[in-house]
This record gives C-alpha cells, structure tokens and sequence, in this order.
C-alpha cells in the first residue's frame, strides 16, 4: 500500500465529544423517565442520532411508547442541548497528536478527509477552526447507509480521488472499524472498546499516532 489520503471519524478521535452526548442524552432521559448511563452512551458511539434514541427505548423496554413525531422532537431537543455544549468547544480541544499527525500528512502530499455521521460535523470543526485541515468533509445528511456500512469512507475516498486500497481510516468505535474494514481502506482504532473485529493497528490514544511508524 501507498498511502494517499488518511480519513478521520471526528467524534472520538479529532475531538472528544461522548461527554456532551452523554449529558445531553441524560438530560432528555431524566425528562422521561428513562434509563441511561455510561454503558449504554458507549453503546451510541459512531450511531446516528435517531438509532442512538431507538437503542435508548430498546434498553428501557419502551420501543413502541412514543410515534415517529414524538421521537423526532425529543432527538431534536437532545441536538439543541448538544449543540450548546458543542459551542463551547475551542481549538485547545483538539485531541492529542491529531494536528500534528494531520500537518505531517499533508507536507507529505497525502489528503485528509473527515467520514463522520454527525450532522454536527461542520460545527464542530468550525469551532476548533479545524475545516481548513481537510480536503473533504462528508455530509452525514448525504449518505444514505450509516456506519458499519462503508458508504461514509468510500465517499471520502472518492471525493479525493483515492483508491480505498491507498486510504488508511482513523476511528474509536467498532461500527468505524468494520466500516473501514468493509471499505477495504486499513484500520487505525483509537480506543477501540467493543472489538469483535480488530483494527490493523490498535492505539491508546490519539497521543500514539505516530506517522513514521502509521503511514506506509
Ligand atoms: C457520531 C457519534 O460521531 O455521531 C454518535 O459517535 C452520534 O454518538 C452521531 O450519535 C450522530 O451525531 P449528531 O451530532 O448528528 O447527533
Ligand atoms: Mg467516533
């Protein structure tokens, strides 16, 4: 393989945004009446907003208390909460060893894309003045199949003009991986907590991203 572009997840990796969700979550739980706690918040990651709800319901036995509409305001009304303590994000924020790791690629030529299912994304790099970093950032709104599906990396791919066999992809939660994986692109995990599927190479924490010993 020769590397020419590495895709980024945002949530988990450029920038660690589970303690928002996790509080946002709670708050609507707590309204009503619902079960929620870390266990299941880690069950969220790398899943839309409407299936994270619908996970939320199944654990508390409640799938069919509310209709479409009813569910619809509620996740509305977490993204609201979400987006307030998004808002408060800064550039200090970014993750350890990302910008660097980013900067690096680059100066070798090789392209940077953000892969991530939150219609948040542009947001949230907005915030850490981080958009100018990516040659494409996809439009979760855009893709159809949501992670594990590869649609989301193999759209980054060609937006760049990549071959996904050339792509290395960035992600901490399994639905990432096996998306990746799926995409025919090799894996980072950062963290990576449920893995029935392994990543190719497994860090820590973003801190580990090493480009000499990641970038073939
Ligand atoms: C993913 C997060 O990146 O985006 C999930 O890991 C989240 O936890 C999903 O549910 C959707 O995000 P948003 O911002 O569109 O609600
Ligand atoms: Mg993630």
């Amino acid at each position: 393989m020769k590397t020419k572009a590495v895709i980024f997840d945002l949530d988990g990796v450029i920038v660690d945004t589970a303690k928002f969700h996790f509080m946002a979550w709670k708050a609507l739980s707590d309204e009503l009446g619902l079960f929620f706690d870390e266990a299941v918040n880690e069950r969220l990651k790398g899943v839309s907003r409407m299936k994270s709800f619908e996970i939320i319901l199944e654990v508390n036995g409640a799938q069919d208390r509310f209709t479409e509409e009813e569910k619809e305001e509620y996740i509305k009304k977490k993204n609201d909460l979400y987006v307030s303590f998004v808002k408060t994000l800064t550039p200090e924020d970014m993750l350890p060893g990302v910008a660097a790791f980013i900067g690096r690629a680059r100066a070798a030529g090789i392209k940077t894309a953000v892969a991530s299912v939150s219609k948040n994304a542009p947001l949230v790099l907005e915030c850490l003045r981080a958009a100018d970093m990516f040659d494409y950032v996809a439009d979760a709104a855009k893709v159809e199949k949501s992670k594990p599906a590869p649609d989301i990396f193999l759209v980054c791919a060609e937006a760049l003009g990549v071959a996904p066999a050339d792509c290395i992809g960035v992600e901490d939660a399994q639905a990432g991986i096996e998306a990746i994986k799926a995409a025919g692109m090799f894996s980072v995990g950062i963290n990576v907590t449920v893995t029935s599927v392994e990543p190719d190479v497994h860090l820590k924490s973003t801190s580990e991203l090493d480009f000499e010993k990641i970038v073939k």
